[in-house]
C-alpha cells in the first residue's frame, strides 16, 4: 500500500535518492508515483500514472538537481489512479505526501470550499494539504500549524511535508500508518514508510510514534511531542540488509521466498529448541479460550493453529478476520487470550482488533515478522517469525513461518498441560530436525508442479477440498492460486461440497483435494469420487505412505509429499500448493510478484 520516502542532504541528488527509495517501496503495491523536489529554492512536482519507470522516463531529460525531496507510491483509495490524483499534492505553500485515509475529508473540504479554496483532485490527501495550508495562513509556527491541523483529522495518516518558504527541511507526523526517520552521519537524513526504502543509505532509524512531529534537515533530526516538548528517541539498527531486497538470481521474489522456506522454518524450530526465551517462556497454557484474529493468509495460518490448539491442547479457539472482529461483540472474558497474526505488523484491521482486545482486558499475543512494527510493539507479548523481508505481494515464507510458530505454541501448551505426552513431544521435535530436507525435497518436485499447472492454467474455475487440518491448508492454497493467477478458485470442506457447490462441477473442472490425515483419508476420497462422477479433473495431494497406484481410479493426477507429523505436515503441503500457484500464474503470463489491485502492507481499513 502507499509508500513514502523523503530525503534531505548534500551527499546525493535528492531526485535520485527519492527514486531509489520509491523503487524499494514498489513491493507495497501502487498504481501511480510522484516526487516533489526543491530546485533552486522552488518546489517542482513530477508525477505519473503506472510504474515508477514511467516517472523515470518523465524525469530523463529534466536535469533535476536538488538537495531535498519527498516521493510517494500511491495505491488508489479516493479517486482513480491518475497523474492528478497521484501524490505529492501542493496547495499554497504546502506540499505533502500521505499514507492512510482522512475519514472526515468531506467535512473539511466543505469548510475549505466556503473559504474559496479550490481542488484539482478527488483525493482526501489534497484536502489535508489544503487544510494545513489554511491553518498556516494564521499560524506561522510550522510545528504548531501541523499540530492544530492534525488535531482536526480523523482516520489514519503518515505525512511527509515540505513548506515552500523553508527549503530543504522535511516535516513528518503519523497516526496508525507507519513512518520512520532514517539517520546518517553524512549530512543527509530520510523519512520513509519502512526501512527497506533507506537501507541502501543507512540502517539507522527512529520510529515515529502517534502524536510525534519531526523536523528533519540534513544535519539535524528533532522530534517533538504534541505539547511541543523535544523528545529523545532511541536509534534502532535494522537487521535486514539491502541485499535481502534483491532477487538473488531467482526469476521472481515469490520463487526466492518459497526457496528460503527450508532454512527459515528449520531456524524457527532450532531457535525454539536452543533459546528458552523464544516461545518456551511464553506461558499461555492457563487460558480457557483463544481468539485468533488476522487477515488473509495470516488468518489461514490461524486456522491451522485452531486445529492444533483444539486437538492437542483441548482449548476452544475461534478464528476471525480482523475486519469483522473489530466491529462485533468480541465476547472477551478474563480468561481469553487474543492472538493476532501479521507478517507486516502494520495491517490496519489487525492493529485495530489488537487495540480493542487490549481495551477489553484480554491478554494479547502477536505473531509478527516485521521487527519493531506497530503490532509487535503494542501487543503484550510478541513472538517474531524471523522470516526476513517479504517482497512478493503474495505471502509464502510469511505464512509458513506463522504456521511454524503456532505449531510450536500448540506443542508447548500441550506439553505444559500434559495433553501431549513427553514421548510424543520428543518424537515431534526429533522429526522437526528433518524439516529443512523435507521442504527442499518438496520444492524440488518442480516438474510435477509444472505438469499440474499445464493441466489447469487454461481453466477459469477451480476447487480445493480437504477435511480437518487439510481443509485449513486448502484455504491458503486456493487464495495463493487466485491472487496471483486471477483464476476463480474456492476452497471447501470436502464434506460440504454436496450441499450446493457440487452443482458448479462441470466436465474437466479441476478439483484439487488434499488428504494427509489418515483418519479422514477415505472420507475425502469419497468426496473426490463424487466430483469425479460429475466430470471433475481431480488432482490429489497426499503423503508418500499412500501408494500412487492405489489412487489411479479417482485421481487424474496424484502428487505425494513426505509424510510427517501433523505439526509440520501442512508447511510441506502448502509449499507444494504455493508452487502450483506460481507455475500456473507464470503460464498465464501474470505479474507474479505484483498481482493487480493488491498491496503488500494493508494500512487502511
Ligand atoms: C495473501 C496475503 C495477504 C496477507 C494479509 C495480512 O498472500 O499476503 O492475505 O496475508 O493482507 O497481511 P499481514 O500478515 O501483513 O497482516
Amino acid at each position: 500500500m502507499c509508500g513514502i520516502i523523503g530525503y534531505t542532504g548534500s551527499s546525493h541528488n535528492a531526485k535520485d535518492a527519492v527514486i531509489e527509495g520509491l523503487k524499494r517501496l514498489e513491493y507495497r503495491g501502487y498504481d501511480s508515483a510522484g516526487i516533489a523536489v526543491f530546485e533552486k529554492g522552488k518546489i517542482n512536482l513530477y508525477k505519473s500514472k503506472g510504474k515508477i519507470s514511467n516517472l523515470e522516463n518523465l524525469l530523463k531529460d529534466k536535469n533535476v538537481s536538488s538537495n531535498c525531496g519527498i516521493g510517494h507510491t500511491r495505491w488508489a483509495t479516493h479517486g482513480e489512479p491518475s497523474e492528478t490524483n497521484a501524490h505529492p499534492h501542493t496547495v499554497g505553500k504546502v506540499t505533502l505526501v500521505h499514507n492512510g485515509i482522512i475519514e472526515n475529508y468531506n467535512e473539511l473540504k466543505e469548510k475549505l470550499l466556503e473559504e474559496g479554496v479550490s481542488f484539482k483532485s478527488q483525493t482526501d490527501t489534497e484536502v489535508a494539504c489544503a487544510y494545513i495550508d489554511f491553518v498556516y495562513q494564521n499560524e506561522k509556527d510550522k510545528l504548531k500549524c501541523l499540530i492544530k491541523s492534525t488535531d482536526e483529522f480523523r482516520g489514519s495518516y503518515a505525512f511527509g511535508i515540505i513548506f515552500e518558504d523553508e527549503p530543504d527541511v522535511i516535516y513528518a507526523t503519523r497516526k496508525d500508518s507507519p513512518l520512520i526517520i532514517g539517520i546518517t552521519e553524512n549530512n543527509e537524513n530520510f523519512i520513509a514508510s519502512d526501512v527497506s526504502a533507506i537501507l541502501n543509505f543507512t540502517n539507522k532509524y527512529i520510529l515515529l510514534e502517534y502524536g510525534e512531529y519531526a523536523r528533519v534537515s540534513k544535519d539535524k533530526v528533532e522530534i517533538f511531542n504534541h505539547e511541543l516538548r523535544k523528545t529523545t528517541k532511541e536509534i534502532n539498527i535494522a537487521d535486514w540488509s539491502s541485499s535481502e531486497y534483491e532477487k538473488d538470481g531467482y526469476e521472481h521474489f515469490m520463487l526466492k521466498e518459497i526457496n528460503e522456506q527450508p532454512k527459515i522454518i528449520a531456524n524457527i524450530f532450532k531457535k525454539y529448541s536452543t533459546d528458552p526465551s523464544y516461545i518456551k517462556n511464553v506461558d499461555i497454557s492457563s487460558y480457557s479460550n483463544i481468539h485468533i484474529v488476522a487477515c488473509g493468509s495470516a488468518m489461514h495460518a490461524g486456522l491451522i493453529g485452531k486445529y492444533l490448539f483444539e486437538n492437542y491442547d483441548n482449548i476452544p479457539v475461534t478464528v476471525e478476520v480482523a475486519s469483522e472482529y473489530r466491529y462485533k461483540n468480541q465476547l472477551i472474558t478474563p480468561n481469553t487470550l487474543v492472538i493476532v497474526v501479521s507478517q507486516s505488523g502494520e495491517t490496519a484491521d489487525t492493529l485495530a482488533a489488537l487495540r480493542i482486545a487490549k481495551e477489553k482486558g484480554a491478554k494479547t499475543l502477536a505473531i509478527v515478522n516485521a521487527i519493531g512494527s506497530t503490532i509487535a510493539r503494542e501487543a503484550d507479548i510478541c513472538i517474531y517469525t524471523y522470516a526476513g523481508p517479504e517482497i512478493a505481494v503474495a505471502t509464502t515464507k510469511g505464512y509458513t513461518s506463522q504456521v511454524a510458530v503456532l505449531s510450536l505454541l500448540a506443542l508447548e501448551i500441550g506439553l505444559k498441560k500434559k495433553t501431549i505426552s513427553k514421548e510424543m513431544y520428543e518424537k515431534i521435535i526429533e522429526e522437526s530436525n528433518s524439516i529443512e530436507s523435507l521442504l527442499t525435497d518438496t520444492i524440488n518436485k518442480h516438474d510435477e508442479y509444472l505438469n499440474i499447472a499445464k493441466k489447469i492454467h487454461e481453466k477459469e474455475d477451480l476447487f480445493f477440498i480437504g477435511r480437518g487440518i487439510d481443509s485449513a491448508v486448502c484455504m491458503e492454497g486456493s487464495l495463493k492460486l487466485k491472487e496471483i493467477s486471477y483464476m476463480h478458485s474456492e476452497s471447501y470442506a470436502a464434506g460440504e461440497l454436496k450441499h450446493g457447490t457440487i452443482s458448479l462441477i462441470e466436465n474437466d473442472t479441476p478439483v484439487i483435494a488434499v488428504a494427509t490425515d489418515i483418519n479422514l483419508y477415505e472420507k475425502t476420497i469419497s468426496n473426490i469420487k463424487e466430483t469425479k462422477a460429475r466430470g471433475a479433473f481431480s488432482i490429489l495431494i497426499t503423503t508418500d505412505n499412500i501408494s500412487k497406484e492405489s489412487t489411479v481410479d479417482f485421481a487424474d493426477i496424484a502428487l505425494t509429499v513426505a509424510k510427517t507429523n501433523t505439526f509440520i505436515q501442512q508447511i510441506i503441503v502448502v509449499t507444494a500448493l504455493q508452487l502450483i500457484a506460481y507455475e500456473t500464474s507464470k503460464l498465464r503470463g501474470c505479474d507474479i510478484d505484483k498481482p493487480k489491485n493488491l498491496a503488500k502492507s494493508v494500512t487502511v481499513e
